[in-house]
C-alpha cells in the first residue's frame, strides 16, 4: 500500500517531468531566468530518497510553540576574531522563485489552480509574460546579458581577481571584443561588466530605466501584488523585518568589487539569495521585484552550474560558524536537501492558500521556531548563561 498513500511526491515527480519537457522547448536564454531548467540531476533522485526528504522537509510547524525572536545583540561566547561587539546573527538563505517572488507558477497556472477557481488563470499567465518581457529587456539593455549569457558565474565577485581596477567611464563595452575563448583577457573583460552591474545594482533601477519603463514596471508590480494577495510586498516586508529594518545603502566604490561588505560583519541578520537561475537575470529580478534594499549584490548566488550545496558551503565559509546561525527557505527539494546536509533548519514554502509557510503568512515567530528546533531556544545557552 506504500505507493498508494497520499504522497505528494508522485505528483511532484510527474509535474517535474512535465516541466522538463516544457522547458526543453524554451530557448536557452529563457532557462537563465526561469529556475530549475536543469532538473535532470534531481530527477535521478530515487523515490526512497524523496520520501525520506518529504518526511523531514515538510516537518509540521506548531505555531503555538514558536520561540521568542532571536535578537541580534544577544550575548554569545566571545568570538575568536572579534571583540565583545561581535553579536549573534542569523544568515537567511533564500531561494527566489516561488519563494520570494512568483513567476513560474503564474505562467503555468499552478498558483491560480490552488485557489480552486477563485483566481483567473489567464490573468496570472499575462502577468507572468509581462515579467518575462521586462526581465529580458532590462537584462539585455542594461546588464550585458546578450554578451554574457554563455559565461555564467556563481556570484559577481567570482572574477574580481581579474579586475585590474581600470577606469571604465570611457570604456566601450560594444567594442572590446569580449567573447570566446574564455581565457584570462576575456575574464578581465567580463569582470569589468560585473563591476558595472554591481554599481547599477547598488544605484537601483530608478537611476537606470526611463520614465516609461518605470511606469510599466510599477504597474506590473502593483497588479502582481494585487493578484497574489500581496505575496510580493509581504515577502519584502518579511525580509525587512529579518534585516531588523536595515536597508543596504552602500555608497558604491568605483574600484573593483570588494569581497565581503563591511556592514555584513556588524551585528545584524543577513539575507542571502541562492537561486538556480543564472546570475544576471537573478540580479535583475532582485531589482525588479524590489528585493535589493535587503539583499545586496554580494549576497546573490547562482547555483546553475555548481548546485545549491556548493553555494551553501561557500556561504558558511564566508560568514563563519561561531556566532552565526543559518536558515534556508525555499520551495524545492534541492535546497531542502542541501540544508539538511549542512545541518541548517529549512522552511519549505507552500503556494497553497491558507497555510503559514507562504506569503502573506510567514512570520518571525515561525522562522524562530525552525531556528530553535535546530539551534536550541534563545534561553538555552551552551555556556549556561540565561537571559
Ligand atoms: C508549475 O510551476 C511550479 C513552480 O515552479 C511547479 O512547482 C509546478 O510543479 C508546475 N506545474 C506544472 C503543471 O508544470
Amino acid at each position: 500500500m506504500g505507493e498508494y498513500t497520499p504522497s505528494t511526491w508522485a505528483v511532484t515527480a510527474f509535474s517535474f517531468s512535465i516541466i522538463i519537457i516544457a522547458i526543453s522547448f524554451f530557448a536557452k536564454r529563457l532557462l537563465g531566468y526561469l529556475p530549475n531548467g536543469k532538473k535532470s540531476r534531481k530527477e535521478e533522485q530515487t523515490q526512497a530518497a524523496n520520501e525520506l526528504l518529504d518526511d523531514t522537509c515538510d516537518a509540521k510547524i506548531d505555531e503555538s510553540s514558536g520561540g521568542t525572536p532571536v535578537i541580534c545583540g544577544q550575548k554569545t561566547e566571545a568570538s575568536a576574531e572579534n571583540t565583545a561587539d561581535q553579536k549573534m546573527k542569523v544568515v537567511y538563505i533564500w531561494d527566489m522563485d516561488e519563494t520570494l517572488i512568483l513567476l513560474k507558477s503564474l505562467l503555468n497556472g499552478t498558483y491560480a489552480a490552488a485557489f480552486n477557481g477563485l483566481k483567473d488563470v489567464q490573468k496570472g499567465i499575462e502577468i507572468g509574460r509581462g515579467w518575462e518581457d521586462l526581465i529580458l529587456r532590462v537584462c539585455d539593455e542594461f546588464f550585458f546579458y546578450q554578451q554574457t549569457e554563455d559565461y555564467n558565474e556563481p556570484f559577481l565577485d567570482a572574477l574580481s581577481e581579474f579586475d585590474d581596477g581600470q577606469d571604465l567611464s570611457d570604456y566601450d563595452f560594444s567594442k572590446d571584443g569580449f567573447g570566446p575563448p574564455y581565457d584570462d583577457p576575456n575574464k578581465r573583460k567580463l569582470s569589468y561588466r560585473h563591476r558595472v552591474i554591481a554599481q547599477k545594482y547598488a544605484q537601483g533601477l530608478h537611476n537606470v530605466l526611463d520614465q516609461e519603463t518605470i511606469k510599466v514596471w510599477n504597474n506590473l508590480y502593483e497588479s502582481t501584488d494585487a493578484y497574489t494577495d500581496r505575496w510580493l510586498s509581504s515577502a519584502r516586508t518579511f525580509l525587512e523585518q529579518l534585516s531588523g529594518g536595515n536597508r543596504i545603502s552602500t555608497p558604491h566604490p568605483v574600484s573593483p568589487i570588494t569581497t565581503v561588505d563591511s556592514t555584513d560583519m556588524k551585528c545584524r541578520n543577513i539575507n542571502v539569495l541562492v537561486t538556480s537561475g543564472s546570475l544576471i537575470p537573478s540580479l535583475v529580478k532582485c531589482l525588479l521585484f524590489r528585493l535589493n534594499d535587503f539583499i545586496s549584490h554580494e549576497n546573490v548566488y547562482s547555483s546553475w552550474e555548481v548546485g545549491k550545496l556548493q553555494c551553501f558551503k561557500w556561504i558558511k565559509e564566508r560568514f563563519g560558524g561561531q556566532s552565526v546561525k543559518y536558515c534556508a527557505i525555499g520551495d524545492g527539494s534541492e535546497e531542502c536537501e542541501a540544508a539538511q546536509t549542512m545541518g541548517w533548519p529549512f522552511i519549505g514554502i507552500d503556494l497553497r492558500p491558507g497555510g503559514s509557510n507562504r506569503f502573506p503568512g510567514l512570520t518571525m515567530k515561525t522562522a524562530n521556531y525552525y531556528l530553535d528546533v535546530i539551534y536550541g531556544g534563545p534561553d538555552v545557552k551552551k555556556d549556561g548563561q540565561s537571559l
